[in-house]
């Protein structure tokens, strides 16, 4: 299986300043079109200082973000000031230093009732990409994270989430901490994207990233082995620490 296409830099703060280029080119490519552009963040620690970019002058202002419209991945069950909170992360990263400019935002709230919330957020889907009850909404672009058991959003090793393809959010029992229930976008979501962008650093991942890369194709095992845009673009940016083993 040939390795997706990737790129390493010295560190974390090289890998985010290309990351926000690359939005920014997304965002350009949707905008000229006359479209909205519709991403989907990720969660966890990795694309905090991408976000902080985003929200820095240098980058904001080259960003028309009237025509941004963001998603989640996905989100832990907590509340949506918990320190675990994907949304909090957001927020502090990229709204509050966002100031006066008007993000549209779309939190994927988790709560008593996961599959309910599930379904909310499907809805909230559907109004976005003006989707009838069967269609399945192309991402112009889905940040994605990868833990160092090979999970990617809230899709963990073994777990039932990995095979819901009839729905496009799914509960998801978590793998790693924090062990609270989860909201997943699903494959049929992530691999209808027109660019999927992983972020990965650190030397806890090199050893994932070497078997996502050059192992065998075990997508049980390894559940961001799976994501692979059926018409679209997957492109993974690692440090070289990440990147340490290939
Ligand atoms: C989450 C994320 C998750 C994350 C990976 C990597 O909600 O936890 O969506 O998929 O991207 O766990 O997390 P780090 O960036 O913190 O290593």
């Amino acid at each position: 299986m040939p390795r997706p296409i990737y790129d390493v830099y010295p560190d974390k703060d090289a890998l985010s300043h290309h990351a926000v280029e690359l939005f920014i080119h997304h965002c350009q490519q949707a905008v000229a079109h006359q479209a909205m552009f519709r991403v989907a963040l990720s969660g966890g620690s990795t694309p905090a200082l991408l976000y902080d970019l985003l929200a820095h002058p240098e980058y904001k202002d080259r960003i028309v973000w009237e025509k941004v419209e963001l998603y989640f991945g996905d989100e832990r069950g907590v509340p949506p000031d918990d320190a675990d909170s994907n949304f909090r992360m957001v927020k502090e990263h990229l709204l509050e230093p966002l100031g006066e400019t008007q993000v549209t935002i779309f939190p994927m709230m988790c709560g008593l009732d996961p599959d309910e919330d599930a379904r909310h957020y499907e809805e909230t889907l559907r109004a976005g990409f003006g989707l009838d009850p069967h269609g399945v909404p192309r991402f112009d672009l889905i940040l994605l994270g990868m833990g160092a058991d090979g999970h990617t959003a809230s899709l963990f090793p073994h777990k039932a989430s990995l095979h819901v393809t009839d729905r496009l959010v799914t509960p998801a029992e978590p793998g790693l901490k924090p062990f609270v229930t989860r909201l997943t976008l699903t494959y049929p979501v992530l691999n209808n994207a027109a660019h999927v962008l992983f972020l990965v650093a650190g030397e806890d991942k090199a050893e994932t990233v070497k078997r996502v890369f050059d192992g065998e194709p075990l997508p049980e095992e390894l559940p961001s082995q799976a994501v692979k845009p059926t018409d679209g673009e997957l492109m993974w940016l690692l440090d070289q620490s990440a990147a340490s083993s290939l």
